[in-house]
């Protein structure tokens, strides 16, 4: 990665199909049911909230920076398995946290799954602690998947 620039930008919604597509070989643990409608519809909700990492042109990481005016969330960071340990998702999280700043978030969170211990160490470099007197409460509404 030495001699390419790595370029951070927002997703666009032509481009739904390829995030999906990177998600399953870069992200292990991501959710099935994510569908290119989801990320048509969070572009077009938020257009700066899906983050692409591009080296050479190509789609090498990913981070939804959600800011839904209350509370800042992340979600899907991803790299590719290639070019991991190069600090493509430290570079990712940095401009995600400055994005919140911006718009006057002061605490970013995300949600973690509990094996994942590559991910717990990466937040944990990046300056993320879990939350342990809290815990994530959840009910199905209507269309959600249930296969
Ligand atoms: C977790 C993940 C996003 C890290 O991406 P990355 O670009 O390799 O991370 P960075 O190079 O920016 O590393 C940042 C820091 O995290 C820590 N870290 C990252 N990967 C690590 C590993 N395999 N072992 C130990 N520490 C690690 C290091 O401290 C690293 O800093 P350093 O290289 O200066 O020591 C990547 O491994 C990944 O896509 N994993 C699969 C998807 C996933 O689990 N995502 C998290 C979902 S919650």
């Amino acid at each position: 990665m030495s001699e390419s620039t790595l370029v951070l930008r927002p997703a666009k919604d032509d481009e739904a199909e390829a995030v999906l597509r990177f998600w399953k070989d870069a992200a292990e643990n991501t959710d099935r049911h994510d569908t290119p409608e989801g990320i048509r519809r969070l572009i077009a909700r938020d257009p700066e909230a899906l983050m692409i990492a591009e080296l050479d042109g190509r789609m090498v990481g990913t981070l939804i920076a959600g800011w839904d005016g209350w509370r800042c969330h992340l979600y899907r960071l991803a790299v590719d398995p290639t070019l991991r340990r190069q600090g493509v998702a430290r570079a990712l999280l940095a401009a995600a946290e400055q994005r919140f700043t911006a718009l006057g978030g002061t605490r970013a969170d995300a949600m973690v799954i509990h094996e994942n211990a590559l991910g717990h160490q990466a937040w944990t470099a990046l300056g993320y602690h879990l939350q342990t007197q809290s815990g994530r409460w959840v009910k199905p509404l209507p269309g959600y998947p249930t296969g």
